[in-house]
């Protein structure tokens, strides 16, 4: 994993070069506060490891990586006011520490910077770039719309909620590789390649989240465990019970998620037994573990050193079990 680290330093070298004091503070200290707040940087170290991975030069992919990372930010901004979320990596979300007005503006600023972040490459590859992010940031909307709507909803099927995961999610992981590989200049084959080894990956990243977003430890986790059930969230886990559990249980689930209740505590709690109870728990991590397998399965036909396909598969596996 010392490559990954690597990538992970370097990258937060560039970024603290990039994030700079301006006026006026209250729209740009939102921004360089989530931009700081740390967190993980996949899809970034993903960007600089894809162009790697096509013989390019890395160096060349920190703009895209850091546009990527932008986006990223920007748009957890917006999800956490849509999620009601008072937590974000730990702290206050931009829109607890300020307040909603301040986020949706600071968030809107962010989506142009990352756009900006191009403008230093040449004409085929700025083309190349500009295409893949309206792209993929159009799909991020519409995933994020399925999901809202999906609140409000009691017939929501697997097939649906794989879509709009792979819209919210999924094609921002498979975006961030395939601009290493534009970066690299690589050929389309190629970019397609890792575009879907990336959006499988991204899939499974997103039941993961679904998974810890229930079980994950409040210690640790960073985010308001639970926050999944407490907005009616249609997952992976309550899609699953809802096939598995008891005609009781299911009657229950369907109470809890047609209502917003003061009090969630028992809700949380209740709501987890049946997923756990209901085998929707282990369902989920099986899930998890078939999609990353799937994204594997198409390294075979990527057109890299296998060193390189190893270096791809580690990170896969750090993903599948990670616990933050
Ligand atoms: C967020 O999805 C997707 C985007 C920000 C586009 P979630 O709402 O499930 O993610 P978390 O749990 O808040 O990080
Ligand atoms: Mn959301
Ligand atoms: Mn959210």
């Amino acid at each position: 994993m010392d490559h990954i680290k690597n990538y992970q330093a370097q990258f937060l070298e560039y970024l603290e070069g990039y994030v700079k004091e301006r006026q006026p503070r209250n729209l740009y200290d939102p921004v360089n506060y989530i931009l700081k707040l740390g967190g993980k940087r996949l899809r970034p170290v993903l960007t600089l490891l894809a162009c790697d991975c096509f013989d390019g030069d890395y160096n060349k992919a920190f703009d895209a990586a850091l546009s990527v990372e932008v986006f990223h930010n920007f748009s957890l901004v917006h999800d956490d006011i849509m999620d009601d979320a008072p937590l974000r990596r730990g702290k206050e979300t931009v829109h607890e520490k300020w307040d909603i007005n301040t986020g949706i503006l600071s968030g809107d600023v962010m989506l142009i910077m990352a756009y900006q972040l191009f403008e230093n490459y040449k004409p085929e590859v700025f083309q190349g770039l500009a295409k893949l992010f309206s792209k993929t940031a159009t799909e991020v909307c519409e995933g994020q719309q399925y999901d809202v709507d999906f609140e409000t909803r009691n017939d929501v099927s697997i097939d649906e909620y794989l879509k709009m995961i792979e819209y919210k999610t999924a094609v921002l992981v498979g975006a961030a590789m395939k601009m290493g590989a534009i970066v690299a200049e690589t050929s389309e084959e190629n970019q397609n390649a890792i575009y879907d080894f990336g959006r499988y990956l991204g899939i499974a990243f997103q039941l993961q989240d679904d998974y810890l977003d229930a079980f994950g430890n409040p210690e640790t986790f960073g985010k308001q465990v639970g926050g999944d059930i407490i907005e009616n969230k249609k997952t992976y886990l309550y899609l699953k019970a809802m096939e598995f559990a008891s005609d009781e249980d299911k009657q229950k689930l369907l109470d809890y998620f047609s209502t917003q209740p003061e009090d969630t505590s028992h809700k949380v709690e209740d709501v987890k037994q049946i997923f756990t109870a209901s085998g929707a728990k282990n369902a989920t991590k099986e899930a998890v573990e078939q999609y990353t397998e799937k994204a594997f399965s198409l390294l075979r036909m990527l057109n890299v050193s296998d060193d390189k396909k190893q270096l791809l598969k580690q990170f896969g596996l750090a993903l599948m079990t990670r616990n933050v």
